[in-house]
């Protein structure tokens, strides 16, 4: 059986889109029921419906700071596509402790660094100005804490010295379009296990593998 899946995004959509393109072979036990989008202008939007997944737009800004009154029309379209997974994929509002405890262990997000370093706004330019000579993205169940919580994938990338935030940002977007997919899989096909703040996962990396920035040549 597949999981029913959601994924709520707030802009551009391209991790979006790179779940709905994996989602759709057959041997994914996973499937995205509908996107919705907190932004009636989310530029996703249109791909999300060219790929013929439904998208719900529930604007938040009428909301105000009434982030439970938001959450429970939220609830209601979740319910509505008897979602059992939600992706966070550049959405960019917070919720109340109660919704996520409702979705504990049921809803990842994706964030471009290396969690726990440079959560928050501006990873690419934390990173830069900490001087970090390799960085990434991390996918991640959520908690009530920002770009915090049991870390399902991560992937990295090697920093360069004649990185821009722009430039270091569209490399490890690339990086996103791979982890986001392989980490839907893994927690939708039941290979990982929340051992307290951990995610334990029977997936593991090819020992061996090394990434050294900057290499010698
Ligand atoms: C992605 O880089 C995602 O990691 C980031 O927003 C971007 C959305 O791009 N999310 C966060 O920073 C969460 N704190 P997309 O709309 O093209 O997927």
């Amino acid at each position: 059986m597949k999981r029913r899946v959601a994924i709520l995004i707030s802009g551009r959509g391209s991790n979006m889109t790179a779940l709905i393109e994996a989602a759709k072979e057959h041997d994914v036990p996973a499937e995205i029921v509908v996107v919705i989008s907190n932004k009636a202008d989310a530029s996703g939007l249109p791909n999300a419906r060219d790929r013929g997944v439904p998208a719900v737009i529930l604007e938040s800004k009428p909301f105000g700071n009434d982030r439970a009154g938001f959450e429970a029309e939220l609830q209601a379209v979740l319910d509505d596509n008897r979602v059992d997974l939600i992706c966070l994929a550049g959405f960019m509002r917070l919720f109340t402790a109660e919704f996520v405890q409702r979705w504990q262990g049921r809803m990842l997000n994706i964030h471009p660094s290396l969690l726990p370093s440079f959560p928050g706004l501006d990873p690419h330019g934390q990173a830069l100005r900490a001087g970090v000579k390799i960085s990434g993205a991390t996918v991640h169940f959520v908690i009530p804490e920002t770009d915090a919580g049991p870390i399902v994938m991560q992937g990295a990338v090697a920093v360069r010295d004649d990185d821009t935030p722009a430039t270091l940002a569209a490399r490890v977007l690339q990086i996103e379009h791979r982890i986001y997919p392989d980490a839907l899989r893994l927690v939708a096909g039941g290979g990982t296990r929340l051992d307290g703040g951990v995610c334990r996962t029977t997936a593991h990396g090819r020992s061996g593998d090394t990434l050294i920035s900057p290499e010698l040549a």
